[in-house]
């Protein structure tokens, strides 16, 4: 088989790998390994990086700091024998031909950029195992019967915009949000090598991508408090986005009664103490977040006018979503009307909840049983770039421990033996998926 291949790859390619001997006809694939230091200098060499030109570790998309990993990536793609290039998104896409000529690819990725002041591994590390396993195909000279496509997706943490952008579901007005670098999602798509004028032309539609694998660090505390090595991801959680504004009238802070006050920020106060009791009081697990509010005018000595600030809501199943927007929009109609303000609610955001495939979730559990790691199914809270992708292929996520369940933090760690099964399980899974493909059902 593997000889087969080889001579295969050399008629296809005209090229040939070169490879320890002593890989080329003895090892069955179940027995191939990343290179584990590897991949982890990697990722320490992009922390070296960054903060060196930065001061920090993260990595804010369209700044600085996200140019200068992204070119880091697009050196070792290349070194990884990708043909690397950047699409309209601004997505970097690293490709390696397949057997079947004419197939569709088999999707590896995740992101570079990261929240204000995150850490190193939420997405690096899905980018990273990636490069790891086409080399790691590379040294055993093995070509996958469909091609691999390893794809950065730009501005993940501020919308998951590339992804959106192949699948379609980014609303136009989101071009003109302003991002934490300051620049809009138009100029920032512009700042990284895209064309946000020709977006039409690399939308993927449903049977374009093969299927899609990501590995991410968990996020949470699960794995790690019970010493479980891979996350079998069922599903990701959906996740809905407003603006709310509320008006009320900016006047003397000295000179105004406290019963004469219209008061925007004290309306604020008491919607974000309701938006965290619609969310608790309701059972089941959705969260909900206020996380950006701003006062104008902004002194301490004006009764602030008018309150801008954020309603996030999570949950498995978009219709309780809905629901809970209901909930909190008329909690903020009672508010505005007891504080003499108005409230406004502009839905600018939704990323749909996307189940994994069931078939592949069994591939990755093979997968970690084979490599005599323990491995359990879960949710994940968080949003992943896998989520839009499973409006096109099938899509299967693989989680590794978060050391005290910290991210987005520059205290996000995960051990590096972590990080080395985790791209086992992904480098397997490639193989395993790669070979299953023309029987996966298209969604379950
Ligand atoms: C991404 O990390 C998200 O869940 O918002
Ligand atoms: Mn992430
Ligand atoms: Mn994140």
């Amino acid at each position: 088989m593997l000889k087969r291949c080889l001579l295969v790859e050399v008629l296809l390619t005209g090229s040939l790998f070169l490879m320890a001997p002593e890989l080329m006809f003895s090892q069955p694939q179940e027995q191939w390994r990343v290179n584990g230091s590897r991949l982890n200098d990697h990722l320490q060499t992009l922390h070296r990086l960054v903060s060196k030109a930065s001061g920090k570790a993260s990595r804010v998309a369209f700044s600085d700091a996200d140019r200068t990993g992204r070119s880091y990536v697009i050196n070792l793609m290349r070194a990884a024998s990708l043909e690397t290039k950047i699409d309209h998104a601004g997505n970097i896409m690293g490709r390696r031909e397949g057997r079947a000529s004419g197939s569709a690819p088999l999707m590896l990725g995740s992101h570079l950029d990261s929240v204000p002041d995150g850490g190193l591994y939420d997405g690096p590390l899905g980018v990273m195992a990636a490069i790891e396993v086409a080399q790691t195909l590379n040294e055993h000279n093995y070509v996958t019967s469909h091609p691999l496509e390893i794809v950065v997706f730009q501005n993940e943490e501020g919308g998951k915009t590339g992804s959106r952008l192949l699948s379609g579901e980014v609303m136009d007005k989101e071009f003109d949000l302003i991002t934490s670098s300051g620049k809009t999602i138009r100029d920032g798509i512009r700042s990284i090598g895209g064309d946000p004028d020709r977006l039409e032309q690399i939308r993927r539609r449903p049977g374009e991508i093969a299927a899609y694998l990501e590995l991410h660090i968990e996020q949470g505390a699960v794995l790690d408090s019970k010493d479980i090595s891979i996350g079998v991801v069922e599903g990701i959680v959906g996740i809905k986005r407003w603006n709310v504004s509320i008006e009320g009238f900016a006047n003397h802070a000295g000179t105004t009664p406290m019963n004469k006050r219209q008061d925007a920020l004290l309306a604020a106060a008491r919607f974000i103490e309701a938006v965290n009791k619609i969310v608790t009081e309701t059972p089941g697990r959705q969260v909900g977040t206020v996380g950006q509010i701003q006062a104008l005018p902004g002194a301490p000595n004006v009764i602030p006018g008018k309150v801008n600030l954020s309603l996030e809501l999570r949950d498995l199943d978009m219709g309780k979503i809905d629901d809970l927007y209901q909930h909190i929009a008329s909690a903020g109609q009672n508010i505005a009307q007891g504080t003499g303000t108005s409230i406004n609610f502009e839905h600018f955001y939704t990323s749909r909840a996307a189940l994994t495939h069931t078939r592949i979730r069994q591939l990755i559990s093979e997968a970690a049983v084979g490599l005599g790691l323990s491995a359990m199914q879960m949710p994940s809270g968080a949003g992943h770039d896998a989520q839009s992708i499973a409006r096109l292929a099938p899509i299967g996520m693989i989680f590794i421990p978060s050391v005290d369940g910290i991210s987005h933090s520059p205290k996000e760690f995960s051990r590096p033996q972590d990080i080395a099964d985790g791209a086992n399980v992904l480098l397997q899974t490639t193989l395993t998926v790669d070979a299953a493909l023309e029987h996966l059902s298209s969604r379950k």
